[in-house]
């Protein structure tokens, strides 16, 4: 491992918006699942980034909410590092990075303690559906951690992944908000808002435009 990414590792403990559990975690309840509202010190919703990289969408939606509260979720420490780097020098108290899989989420949640969720060009597992993060299986893990009306945004670049998500809303009866086929081209008329929104540019993001891949984007519901 490069001496700048052991440098990144050893600051992530010490950054105090980045909660990094120990690896065996998974296995009990962690500590903070429920008191979420003591770690941001109010009772403002909070939003999920679910394999966030460096969390453009926790910072970007972070500064255009101030009165929400935001968690990039990551595996990737290295990655976390940049977000959290970021959001310490631009002093955004709305922002924390938790460090583990996407998987364990009700280690750390509890039932209605979440009001909405972000997908950002997660991966589209071709060959391993049950993977993908809006597979049934994942939906029913949001489903007991999100309040009743809890929304679900997925933003990619992958046709597979957004086909399969609007198949599976279809099948499971969940309510579709919005279907967007091309981000750039949609025509936003009056809702300035989730033009705004939807102009914030992850890393990936702009890996995928660069080689002309379209950018998709639904919300939904999930079914009661
Ligand atoms: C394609 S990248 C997208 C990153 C970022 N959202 C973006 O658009 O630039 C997928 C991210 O999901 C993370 N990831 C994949 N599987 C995960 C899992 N099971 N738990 C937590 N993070 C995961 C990876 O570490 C990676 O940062």
């Amino acid at each position: 491992m490069g001496k700048d990414k052991l440098k990144r590792f050893s600051q992530l403990t010490t950054f105090s918006n980045v909660i990094q559990p120990n690896t065996d975690y998974f296995e009990k309840e962690h500590h903070i699942k429920g008191t979420w509202n003591k770690v941001f010190k109010n009772h403002h919703p909070l939003i999920l980034e679910l394999g966030c990289g460096a969390g453009e969408y926790t910072l970007g939606l972070a500064k255009l909410f101030p009165n929400i509260n935001f968690i990039g979720i990551d595996i990737k420490g290295a990655r976390i590092w940049k977000g959290a780097k970021l959001a310490l020098d631009e002093k955004l108290n709305n922002v924390r990075f938790l460090r583990t899989k996407v998987d364990y989420l009700q280690q750390f949640f509890k039932e209605n303690e979440v009001d909405e969720i972000w997908l950002t060009f997660s991966d589209p597992h071709p060959k391993k559906p049950r993977k993908r993060l809006t597979s049934e299986l994942f939906i029913n893990r949001y489903k007991s951690i999100l309040k009743p009306n809890g929304i679900i945004h997925l933003k990619t670049d992958s046709k597979l992944l957004y086909e399969f998500t609007k198949e599976e809303i279809l099948i499971r009866k969940h309510n579709l908000i919005k279907d967007i086929q091309n981000v750039y081209t949609y025509s936003y008329r009056e809702n300035n808002q989730l033009e705004k929104i939807l102009s914030i540019m992850t890393f990936y993001e702009y890996k995928w435009v660069e080689m002309n891949k379209i950018i998709k984007y639904l919300s939904f519901r999930i079914r009661s």
